[in-house]
């Protein structure tokens, strides 16, 4: 299947065919993409896109459309190609090389690469600029004034997009309903995001070029052409706002709530208003229009002041100077409409303070409507946009490893994973404690953790990921600035990470966020998985649970050890390889008080269990999915994150304090159990579902933003995210080829009980070499290294 189609508009663009043609099909040579040129030319275009069509390495369609169809100019052109593109991704381009075709086939990687459904050209951010693209001053503080203009109209749409009105972008197909778009004139992409508000946007920076030859199509036309079709789209997302009635009861009866204090408010703010006319207008002696005016403005102040602190408490749409000036604009403009009614009930002989009072009250719903579902957006009814901006930036990057002179790069501590992966930290991990690995050498470990400066010192409005190429660097940026949760991951044959200040005395965040992700992948190209699961051996036997998160997992580890005995490999995350063998991977458990009564642990202290309340309720799984929620806002969830674990660590111990056990270092799998809850029952699970079910909760555990954002863009050894990926699954497929797989439903937390009696007796011992056989030396990853040699730990 055809990859992508590039859709390239052309209108009287002849002295360009060719050379786009040369440069297009040298810049796609490693891309599996077909050309799709949409033709309203009155000149020889067509025949000479027909022509190159011949020698075109690339395939090309070529849609020429006659005079009389051609209505919606450039816009439409690009929607009637994209009904005729066959590729997942679609890129739109210009045919006068002002989008440097290696630029496009580079927004076209990162677009197959990314999550992300649209994929933006920008010459607003990082190291994209304008260059020689916009021909003088004119054209150029026209285009920033027109972009400028589109945030005002749209703040949250475009809250995360620098350039809506690029001409080179991307989008996945499924992404986009064409049916949705109704586009006139140049601003194709202005309207896909507004009306996408859910899709997610990544930019990607670029210097516009000097057209290569013949003249631009932008006008004066086009800029008014430009400004109808703005009202256009701000008109129907007002009209779509509007009548975005509630849809429950519940609902129905908090808007009912809503209005009855909004009109408790406005009759207050009827008196201010009245009182204010009159002073202007009885007292003062003005116009009585004038005095309208300004009464207005007086009571507006009031309205706002009240409506913002009492009736939404500050919740809202954008902040509060954007909802004063929304409101502020809104009164203004109903003034328009009030002040000629209000002179004709004058001249019928209604007074003036009378005729005043019905003006405002006889617009009492319109203001509401307006305020609760425009200015306050109670109800949104579509999914936000992710608040993060994320710029994949071409320039080069400059920050060093260890930025601020008077900070060492030594890496005090030191910890050798399974003897696969090494890590040297300038701040303790103590999820790491067990791997402690003094004697590794600093300079040579695999993944280093430093904390230094990142990024800008001025505080931002929202979060940022930015990935650079040269040398390839993830930056992840917050509201904070450099004192904040900032950090920056630098790819290479060693990994160097960079936590801010903040996240350096947060080891927990540091760790599960970053450090473990980024390990994720290191040992994939090593030839191993970490796969969400917990492991023990019972008997000799090596047993695997997995589960989804906060079912029973832990409490069941632990009464598998306190009743059967057996050793203790993994709670949380277990490092495998292909050949179905597992290495221990023992993190402190996070454990809950529930957990901790399950198997009657005896050794804590009281101080310890009072902490436990606390910490059971926020590092539970209620307090995971109330930080996913707040992760949609824009907030800077990493320094929440860190600032809340500071203030009250996760409950963590080591397994060994909870119930008496040993530790095993390498198992190899046999029988592997999915827990759920429910009725009782048996089930076996086939290959394929396994490997699914594996995948999806081994996700699960990495999906937490801002990792989710940063993870496509990273390279490991050679092999992009997608190719790791790949590679993950075929060791996951290998260790789990020879595995016994059940589920095992409970409603009575009575999984510790089931399980030994499912294990296949060790009846006939396996042979095996003594160094194999489980020993109480550490570390003895030789055993674990001779059964699988690891790939490439060189
Ligand atoms: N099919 C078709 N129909 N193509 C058109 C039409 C039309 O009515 N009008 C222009 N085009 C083609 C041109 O042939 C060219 O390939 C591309 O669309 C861009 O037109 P230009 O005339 O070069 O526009 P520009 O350089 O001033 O504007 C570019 O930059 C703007 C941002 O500053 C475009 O990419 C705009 O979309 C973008 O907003
Ligand atoms: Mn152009």
């Amino acid at each position: 299947m055809t990859q992508l189609t590039i859709i390239v508009p052309t209108r009287n663009e002849v002295d360009n065919v060719t050379t786009l043609f040369s440069r297009v099909n040298a810049a796609f040579a490693d891309i599996q993409a077909e050309i799709l040129v949409v033709d309203d030319s009155d000149d020889s275009t067509p025949f000479l896109v027909a022509e190159q069509a011949q020698i075109s390495a690339l395939p090309v369609r070529l849609l020429h459309r006659p005079r009389d169809e051609r209505h919606g100019g450039l816009g439409s052109a690009v929607v009637a190609g994209a009904r005729h593109a066959r590729g997942e991704w679609v890129v739109v381009m210009d045919a006068d090389l002002q989008h440097p075709p290696e630029v496009v086939a580079h927004l076209a990687q990162v677009a197959a690469r990314h999550s992300a459904d649209i994929v933006v050209g920008t010459r607003y951010a990082g190291n994209g600029s304008t260059g020689d693209g916009l021909d003088g001053a004119r054209r150029t503080a026209g285009s920033s004034t027109a972009t400028r203009l589109a945030r005002a109209l749209f703040p949250r749409r475009l809250a995360t997009i620098t350039d809506p009105m690029s001409g080179l972008f991307a989008f996945r197909r499924t992404a986009v309903q064409l049916d949705r778009l109704d586009p006139i004139g140049f601003k194709l992409l202005l309207e896909i995001l507004v009306r996408h508000p859910g899709s997610t946007v990544a930019e990607v920076s670029y210097e516009m070029a000097a057209r290569h030859a013949g003249d631009s199509k932008a006008s004066v036309k086009e800029a008014m052409t430009y400004l109808r079709h703005l009202t256009r789209l701000r008109r129907h997302r007002l009209a779509g706002q509007l009548t975005q009635a509630p849809k429950t009861k519940r609902e129905r009866v908090q808007q009912l709530g809503r209005m009855v204090a909004f009109g408790l408010v406005g009759l207050s703010g009827v008196a201010v208003n009245t009182a204010a006319l009159w002073a202007a207008y009885s007292a003062a002696g003005l116009n009585h229009l004038l005095g309208a005016a300004i009464a207005t403005q007086a009571s507006t102040l009031w309205n706002f002041a009240l409506i913002e602190l009492l009736v939404y408490r500050g919740k809202g749409n954008g902040t509060w100077t954007s909802r004063a000036v929304r409101f502020w604009a809104m009164n203004n403009l109903l003034l328009l409409l009030r002040l000629p009614v209000l002179q004709v009930l004058v001249l019928t002989g209604i007074g003036v303070l009378v005729s005043n009072g019905i003006t405002l009250v006889v617009l009492f719903l319109l203001r509401f409507l307006l305020s609760d579902r425009v200015i306050y957006g109670t109800r949104t009814g579509e999914p936000a946009r992710d608040p993060v901006h994320l710029l994949v930036d071409h320039g080069p990057h400059a920050e060093p490893v260890v930025s601020g002179k008077r900070r060492s790069s030594y890496l005090k501590y030191r910890y050798d994973i399974a003897g696969t992966v090494t890590i040297g930290s300038q701040i303790m991990l103590p999820e790491l404690e067990f791997f402690r690995a003094q004697w590794v050498a600093d300079d040579s470990v695999d993944i280093a953790v430093r904390v230094g400066d990142v990024g800008n010192r001025r505080p931002r409005r929202r979060a940022a990921m930015t990935e650079f190429a040269d040398p390839a660097t993830l930056r992840y940026e917050e509201h904070l600035g450099r004192f904040g949760a900032n950090f920056r991951v630098q790819l290479g044959d060693q990994i160097n990470i960079v936590v801010g200040p903040l996240l350096a005395r947060s080891p927990h965040v540091v760790y599960t966020n970053i450090v473990e992700a980024l390990l994720r992948f290191v040992l994939i190209s090593r030839g191993r998985m970490l796969l969400h699961s917990a492991c023990v051996t019972l008997g000799g036997v090596g047993v695997m649970l997995s589960a989804l998160t906060d079912t029973g997992k832990t409490a069941t580890i632990l009464r598998l050890l306190r009743d059967h005995g057996g050793r203790f490999l993994s709670d949380d995350m277990t490092v495998v390889d292909a050949q179905g063998n597992a290495v221990c991977f023992p993190k402190p458990l996070t454990i809950s008080s529930h957990t901790l009564r399950a198997v009657n642990a005896t050794d804590l202290t009281s101080k310890e269990w009072r902490r436990l309340q606390w910490q059971s309720r926020l590092h539970s799984k209620g307090g995971r999915s109330l930080a996913l929620t707040l992760a949609k806002f824009n907030v800077p969830i990493m320094g929440i994150n860190a600032i809340t674990q500071m203030l009250v660590p996760p409950p963590k111990y080591t397994v060994d304090r909870l119930v008496p056990c040993k530790l095993g270092s390498t198992t190899t799998v046999e029988e592997l159990f999915i827990i759920e809850r429910g009725a009782p029952a048996i089930a076996d699970l086939t290959f394929e579902d396994t490997v699914e079910r594996m995948i999806t909760n081994t996700d699960d555990a990495y999906g937490f933003p801002p990792f989710r954002y940063l993870a496509p863009a990273i390279t490991v050894g050679g092999l992009g995210y997608a190719e790791l990926r790949a590679k993950e699954r075929q060791i996951l497929q290998g260790f789990l080829a020879n595995i016994r797989t059940r589920s095992v439903a409970s409603d009575t937390f009575g999984w510790a009980d089931e399980i030994p009696k499912l294990i296949r007796p060790a009846a006939v011992p396996v042979p095996v070499p003594a160094a194999v056989r489980e020993q109480d030396t550490f570390p003895n990853w030789r055993a674990a290294t001779r059964l699988a040699p690891s790939g490439g730990t060189a």
